[in-house]
């Protein structure tokens, strides 16, 4: 019996080694399953996936890698479950995790899923909250291994909103060891305690330019992320010329990558021709490997909490 059971609520719930554990595990997953392998150590076993906000990729990933593992995974939109009318996060917590294996959660404020671990008696998994997006970057890491080796010593920039996306690559910096850049507007940078706590490897600038030169990987995200639908056309204005596109990728390393969680919007935070243009943009990998991570992550979590 484990003394603990394990949750993944930012990428900083696994150590260093566990993280390149977890990507090695999905780049060899990965090729086994293209070969025809089947690996179905999940038999019996059920994922419970609370939504309380959209997905494609999430939702997506997340059930049919469950279903590749040999187990199934259940939907609870907010919009039909009792946890939407109200009932409390940690009654929600004891009862859902008496009857599933795991529980995956995408939710608003990120004290959500941290209520909902500690009355966990399974692992539970942030499937993303206003702060962090823990999961891509399990996905974008493994983007980057795959295409172009360990990310350890490279400079990557994010451009754009110092989102939960941002302040997940804030963590990514410290664990894989690399040098982190953002560049974004006034009054949209990243927390600035979790900016001060790394400042030894991240650096908060107002130039686009300046913050992408001689970058090994390009990052950004939409402007306005899920919850903030009202600010669109407010942002749209401030993040004018923050937008990554040839010109932007051209003061960056010649083989420098780009990616973007996804849903982008085209002519907004990436021009259509660079998200198109497959020798920089790996953005068709990178939700592919949302499958291949998340599932080395379901194994990893389960075989440490057992
Ligand atoms: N990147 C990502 O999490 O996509 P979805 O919102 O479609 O799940
Ligand atoms: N920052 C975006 C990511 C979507 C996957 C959002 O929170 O809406």
């Amino acid at each position: 019996m484990a003394n603990r059971t394990r949750h993944f609520l930012t990428l900083l719930d696994l150590s260093a080694d566990e993280l390149k554990h977890v990507i090695e595990q999905a780049i060899a997953r990965k090729k086994a399953l293209k070969q025809g392998e089947i690996f179905e150590p999940f038999k019996n076993k059920v994922l419970g996936m609370v939504f309380e906000k959209s997905s494609t990729r999430t939702r997506v990933s997340f059930e049919a890698g469950m279903t590749q593992l040999g187990g199934s995974a259940i939907f609870l939109s907010s919009r039909d479950t009792q946890l939407g009318r109200g009932e409390p996060v940690e009654d929600s917590a004891r009862v859902l995790s008496r009857m599933v294996d795991i529980v995956m959660i995408r939710t608003f404020a990120h004290n959500i899923v941290e209520r909902f671990a500690q009355y966990s008696s399974v692992p539970v998994i942030n499937a993303l909250t206003d702060d962090f997006h823990p999961c891509q970057l399990l996905a974008d890491i493994q983007t980057y291994v795959e295409h172009r080796g360990s990310p350890a010593g490279k400079v990557v920039t994010w451009i754009g909103d110092g989102n939960n996306m941002c302040q997940s690559y804030i963590n990514a910096a410290r664990l894989c060891d690399f040098e982190l850049r953002i560049a974004c507007p006034e009054g949209y940078a990243p927390n600035p305690e979790l900016v001060k706590l790394n400042a030894d490897r991240v650096q908060v600038l107002s130039d686009p330019k300046q913050a992408v030169k001689n970058a090994d990987w390009v990052v950004t995200d939409v402007w306005a992320s899920m919850g903030q639908e009202q600010e669109q056309k407010q942002r749209e204005k401030q993040f004018g010329g923050f937008q990554v596109n040839h010109e932007l990728m051209s003061e960056a390393n010649k083989d420098a990558l780009f990616m973007h969680c996804l849903p982008a919007h085209r002519g907004e935070e990436v021009s259509a021709e660079l998200i198109e243009d497959e020798q920089i943009s790996v953005v068709w990998d990178e939700a592919e490997n949302r499958l291949h991570a998340q599932k080395a992550l379901m194994v990893f979590l389960h075989e440490q909490s057992r």
